[in-house]
């Protein structure tokens, strides 16, 4: 090699050294800047108006207090409406939105925000992008991660299946049918209902899904209790909390509650008026999803 790329070679291996030095002492000097981690929950629902439909959303806190006892925790509702309403009898709650922003305020550095909706419909959708949104912003929360919600893969359809059936009442007769009533929608994320149904099946071949909104409809299932020639049915919401939907479109007198559309055809129904949420084995479910969001946000537990 001729002198002069000699020297051209040292001079760019001095370059380099100085760069690295550089760049290792930059970033020592950013992270004694950073704050240090500050882990939070957001525990996230629909929300409900009914008080009747509170003793869900009580079980879940208690259950995550006494699962998570140091970890502070807020609660936020995606659904306008409610807030609004709530608002109105004086009972305030945040929308996602505005949590994390006070959670910001607070110096939070890490939060895991877990869902407590019942499919990726467009409820949790709206909450994801939320989430995105605070990630990263200066002075900010640095990490964000979502929780699936309850019915997010194969796994937690699995889980759900035999945590469902917790909810159905012992004195059930074996010829007796249950119908799981979800809420439903037109969101793409409904096919998690007969997904559900198939799962439900490979445990008990008279538990069958319905929905006010979407797939399966009442008329699906009403079909295909009379198939099964089910005589009577347990209406059984699969909904976080027991509220308007449960209390009226599945077990109301209306008639075209599941209640009434199931008698007009002859079969007896009786109703459990509990959400999922009040149900341990299925709160055992969002327990573990939190779970893997703090592994995932590195908190030691
Ligand atoms: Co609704």
């Amino acid at each position: 090699m001729r002198p002069r790329s000699w020297a051209t070679l040292q001079r760019l291996f001095i370059l380099f050294f100085a760069a690295a030095v550089f760049l290792a002492a930059s970033r020592a000097w950013a992270l004694s800047d950073d704050p240090p981690q500050k882990t939070g929950v957001l525990l996230v629902a629909f929300g409900a108006t009914m008080p009747e439909a509170n003793a869900a959303y009580e079980n879940i806190e208690k259950r995550f207090r006494a699962e998570f006892p140091d970890l502070p925790m807020r609660w936020a509702y995606t659904s306008k409406k409610v807030r609004k309403i709530l608002a109105q009898s004086g009972k305030s709650f945040d929308s996602p939105a505005e949590a994390l922003a006070g959670m910001m305020d607070e110096n939070f550095t890490h939060v895991a925000v877990l869902s407590l909706h019942v499919i990726p419909g467009e409820e949790y959708h709206g909450l994801v992008r939320t989430a995105r949104a605070f990630e990263g912003l200066p002075k900010g929360v640095r990490e964000v991660v979502v929780t699936n919600p309850l019915l997010g893969g194969p796994r937690d359809l699995e889980a759900a299946a035999a945590a469902l059936m917790s909810m159905v009442p012992m004195d059930r007769g074996k010829d007796e049918a249950v119908v799981f009533m979800g809420h439903g929608t037109r969101h793409p994320g409904n096919v998690y209902y007969p997904a559900m149904q198939y799962y439900l099946w490979r445990h008990d071949r008279l538990a069958f899904v319905a929905t006010v909104e979407g797939s399966p409809s009442l008329n699906d299932v009403s079909a295909e209790l009379e198939a099964a020639g089910v005589k009577k049915a347990h209406l059984v919401p699969l909904m976080t909390v027991a509220g308007d939907h449960a209390r009226n479109d599945m077990a109301g007198n209306e008639e075209d509650s599941l209640k009434s559309v199931l008698e007009s055809r002859g079969i007896e129904t009786a109703a459990v008026l509990r959400g999922a949420g009040e149900y341990d084995a299925v709160v055992d479910i969002w327990i573990g999803h939190l779970k893997s969001a703090l592994d995932r946000l590195g908190v030691r537990r």
